[in-house]
């Protein structure tokens, strides 16, 4: 059985003060969540995040980060400087950053691999965008950025890794894509990882969906069979994230 992971992605908001004041709020409600909980932060609320967290279940993740170890990269982070600070998790290639930041499948591959190999756990982001969607490329998009994301990383390294599946139509808009539609995907990215692991590495990779989940809908879409949990952007600034992480199988309607 996977256990479920829910996790915020915060992207652009919150000031370090303001991170501080959205953990007091959100830490108690989220005590007890049977699923892991990760917020992933912008790297300047980091340390007030972590510390604020410090004696909870939550863990801390962040939205980024640089392939390399360290040089002239103005304005980069490394994997190394995040794990040194407590860091657990990082966010992959989101679409946002694919579609702003000139992130492409090789530099997602590149950092991932580093991500592994320092000890943090990434969670890879893939979709597709509408108009993939309605020419009906979807699995296809899909199965190619998880291969070209996975490339060089083995099964074993493979297991620790969260995949999200956020169709890009569904993110920020309010349009979550239905329980089947979302379930239908997460089930091809489990078969594409079971052609490059293994069925039993594949049963272990958690999937999550992204794109709108919100309070309401996250029982519908984690009660799927190929969806482990879910990747939260609006609604993890919100006391709704307290919701979504104790969703309940019994609230379907
Ligand atoms: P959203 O964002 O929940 O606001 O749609 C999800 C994401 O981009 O991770």
């Amino acid at each position: 059985m996977r256990k479920k992971i829910i996790a915020g992605n915060w992207k652009m908001n919150q000031t370090p003060q303001e991170a501080q004041a959205l953990c007091a709020l959100l830490k108690d409600r989220v005590d007890g969540a049977e699923a892991d909980v990760v917020f992933c932060v912008p790297y300047v609320d980091l340390y007030p995040v972590l510390d604020a967290l410090k004696d909870t279940q939550i863990a801390v993740g962040a939205e980024n980060m640089h392939y390399e170890d360290s040089g002239a990269f103005t304005g980069e982070i490394s994997a190394n400087m995040l794990k040194e600070m407590g860091v657990t998790y990082v966010i992959l290639g989101h679409s946002e950053r694919r579609q702003y930041f000139n992130e492409t499948d090789e530099t997602v591959n590149r950092k991932v691999k580093k991500a592994l190999d320092s000890g943090l756990i990434p969670i890879l982001c893939c979709g597709e965008t509408l108009e993939q969607r309605e020419a009906g490329i979807t699995v296809e998009w899909v199965r190619m950025q998880i291969k070209c994301g996975l490339l060089g990383v083995d099964a074993q390294q493979a297991k620790s890794v969260v995949i999200a599946y956020e169709p890009i139509w569904a993110i920020g808009t309010g349009k979550t894509a239905t329980a089947q539609q979302a379930q239908e995907v997460c089930a091809a990215i489990r078969q594409v990882l079971a052609e490059l692991y293994g069925q039993e590495t594949a049963d272990a990779i958690r999937i999550q969906y992204g794109g709108s989940v919100n309070g309401k809908n996250a029982p519908q879409l984690f009660a799927m069979a190929d969806i482990d949990g879910g990747l939260v952007g609006g609604a993890s600034l919100k006391e709704e994230f307290a919701e979504i992480v104790h969703y309940k199988k019994d609230m379907i309607e």
